[in-house]
């Protein structure tokens, strides 16, 4: 039995899960960063796994089976506050009508009851006169949201859970595969178990697969006047509802908006609502207005929450309920508890687990040195007329050619590639993957934040890539400040770890304060270097060509330098020669040259001066044929290495002829 639970995440999930795990008898302690943030307040509470039209099975009956358990716990929930009245929460199963603006073709659904115009309006008067009839979902209801998480959480404190309001969770830090504990702005939290359920939230903390989807709503108020509600059942119309209280208010929503954390209402969100619920129920034009608000509904790409284990034993996830938190706050209490307190893991929890959006696809990665100077693989490079180069040429082996090379070695770990390439900028995940793997790569590096507020192009990336054979190279960038960019390395290393990584500690250092030239800022990295060092990170810190920085993050125990040839994306090669020359002279861990090159030549140029690596990410997408590019990269990169330990030749003042001069025929 686990004793002491902590709860992540204060909203209708987490409380919910901690009453069930107190009353099953363990400690438990919630952390909520802001109560009131939490979509559970935002909600309109309608309990509609039919009207929403939840087709997805397993969800449906994951639905369905919450929405059954609602009485139960409504009552329950009463009792444990000493509540007289047992309908504190505003349980009611109303039903809900859906009216509709064009007959449907089927009328015949078993869960729904179609209505014609005449019932309909019989049954609900009032109601548009554009409305050509409608279902019933009679099994469908609704719950007074807000009423409901107060209940909740009194219940939860009488019963002797520790509520901890306006505490920042800032990491999730874990040992030899386990949660060791929880690192908040008041400090560190330890408990036997973790669950975390930070809704919208959870990413800043766990890369899952979760992002906000706004809701704007707005309530109104049934006028005095009225004695009678006009409206008793929820109105479920085409992108908009009306969940009519039985205090009167009436609530209206929702907007559905992926605009990440924007707050606010517009007026072009509530002008849309009010338009739409008027044209649903006419009389709602004349009614007060009381109140506008919005909330982050936690949308996962499935639109499925995510529950039970993670990748630690010790920690589950209950989170990504997107449209149906309130809903299913019942079950996924049952299922968790049942989880945690008795490892009984019910049929239907596999459908959600986290892994299914992090299933490895088979796409395989060709490596440019492995003993043999490159591995042709020319197959997705532009198909070429008849018999070219590319189709003759077999390489010689190193071997062959005299030469003696070891492998790259960053913080360990072994390397036969010297190009590490990235995933931004790419038409296509498949371009991407072509590019990747004719780059030879081993390493690749990837934006933890793009990853987290899925930017174009990272969405997926989990399955876009074979990181069982591509080490991850997690970056920071997007952070301005060493605090920003420690936060986001944390990230990136639960990242790895998700992806299957569980030792990979590395971290593309990246602290850049200005959007306009993408300049690093020494001092910020080099305070973020010393901390993530300290914190047993492998830093690969992106810096100007300075070689005197360069050797203090070698002295504070950085990987790898990576010194820029020209600022990011500019492709205009290598501009900084001189100090990347001296830094190669001095330092004593591998300079990996990053950002700046735009050409082949340019490539093998630092790799001549004796870089130890490359990172070329834009001049390889932003080509016309990325995948052919990548490919010569790969080769210019070999090239430029094997230039590097072939010695080149002195270069001269004068002329030196080819030919020998002696014995020539003459006259
Ligand atoms: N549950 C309805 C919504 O999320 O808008």
């Amino acid at each position: 039995m686990t004793n002491d639970v902590l709860i992540i995440g204060g909203g209708i999930i987490g409380l919910a899960c901690g009453l069930e795990l107190k009353l099953r008898g363990a400690n438990v302690t919630v952390l909520s960063r802001d109560f009131t943030a939490a979509a559970s307040h935002a909600a309109a509470g309608m309990l509609a796994p039919e009207a929403e039209n939840i087709t997805h099975e397993p969800m449906l009956s994951l639905c369905r089976r919450s929405r059954n358990l609602y009485l139960n716990w409504t009552e329950k929930l009463a009792e444990l506050t000493g509540e007289k009245d047992v309908n504190n929460t505003g349980y009611w199963p109303c039903g809900i009508l859906a009216p509709v603006y064009q007959q449907p073709q089927n009328t015949g659904d078993r869960k729904a009851h179609w209505l014609n115009k005449d019932t309909i309006n019989q049954y609900q008067p009032g109601l548009g006169q554009d409305v050509v009839g409608g279902w019933w979902y009679p099994e469908d209801g609704q719950v007074d949201n807000r009423a409901l998480i107060k209940v909740l959480r009194t219940a939860a404190e009488s019963e002797g859970i520790i509520f901890q309001e306006g505490v920042t969770v800032e990491a999730i830090s874990q040992q030899q595969g386990k949660v060791i504990g929880v690192q908040t702005n008041i400090g560190l939290f330890r408990a036997d178990h973790y669950l975390l359920t930070a809704g919208a939230w959870v990413n800043q903390l766990l890369p899952l697969a979760v992002r906000p989807r706004k809701g704007q709503m707005l309530s109104l108020r049934v006028p005095d006047c009225l004695n009678e509600l006009p409206l008793t059942r929820v109105l479920f119309g085409e992108g908009i509802y009306i969940v009519p209280r039985r205090n009167r208010s009436i609530i209206i929503g929702a907007t559905n908006e992926d605009v990440g954390f924007t707050a606010y209402n517009t007026p072009v969100g509530i002008q849309s609502l009010l338009q739409s619920a008027i044209r649903l129920y006419p009389q709602l034009e004349n009614y007060p207005l009381q109140e506008l608000w919005w909330g982050f509904r936690p949308a996962t790409s499935d639109e499925l929450p995510i529950l039970g284990a993670s990748h630690c034993p010790n920690l589950t996830l209950a989170t990504g309920h997107y449209r149906n938190g309130i809903l299913l706050a019942p079950v996924t209490a049952t299922l968790i508890a049942d989880l945690i307190c008795e490892q009984k893991t019910d049929p239907l929890l596999p459908n959600f687990h986290y892994s299914r959006f992090s299933a490895v696809s088979s796409t395989t990665t060709s490596m440019a040195i492995n003993s043999t100077v490159t591995n042709t693989n020319i197959n997705s490079v532009n198909k070429l007329e008849n018999k070219s180069f590319c189709d003759i040429y077999t390489p010689p082996r190193l071997s062959d050619l005299n030469i003696q090379d070891s492998p790259l070695i960053i913080a360990g770990k072994s390397f036969s590639s010297r190009l590490m390439t990235g995933t931004g900028k790419y038409r296509s995940i498949r371009e991407m993957q072509q590019s990747v793997e004719n780059s030879g790569c081993q390493i690749v590096t990837v934006a933890v934040r793009r990853v987290q507020t899925n930017a174009p192009g990272h969405e997926g990336l989990g399955e876009a890539l074979d990181w069982s054979k591509i080490w991850m190279l997690p970056n920071t960038a997007g952070c301005q400040t060493a605090e920003e960019a420690i936060r986001v390395a944390r990230l990136g290393r639960e990242m790895a770890k998700l992806l299957g990584q569980e030792d990979n500690n590395f971290v593309k250092l990246e602290v850049i304060p200005d959007p306009k030239y993408l300049l690093p800022d020494p001092i910020g990295t080099l305070q973020a270097a010393e901390q993530l060092v300290k914190e047993g990170f492998a830093v690969l810190p992106y810096i100007n060509a300075d070689p005197m920085l360069a050797k203090r993050l070698e002295e504070v125990g950085c990987a790898t330098v990576m010194p820029l040839a020209a600022p990011i994306g500019s492709g205009q090669g290598l501009k900084t020669t001189a100090n990347i020359r001296i830094i190669i002279e001095n330092a004593k861990i591998p300079v990996v040259v990053d950002a700046g090159i735009g050409a082949p030549s340019q490539a093998a140029e630092a790799m001549e001066l004796g870089a130890d690596a490359l990172l070329i990410n834009s001049a390889i997408a932003l080509a016309e044929n990325a995948p052919a590019m990548a490919y010569a990269m790969n080769l210019a990169t070999v090239a430029g290495r094997i230039a590097y330990l072939s010695g080149r030749m002195p270069i001269k003042e004068y002329a030196s002829a080819s030919s020998p001069v002696t014995g020539t025929i003459t006259g």
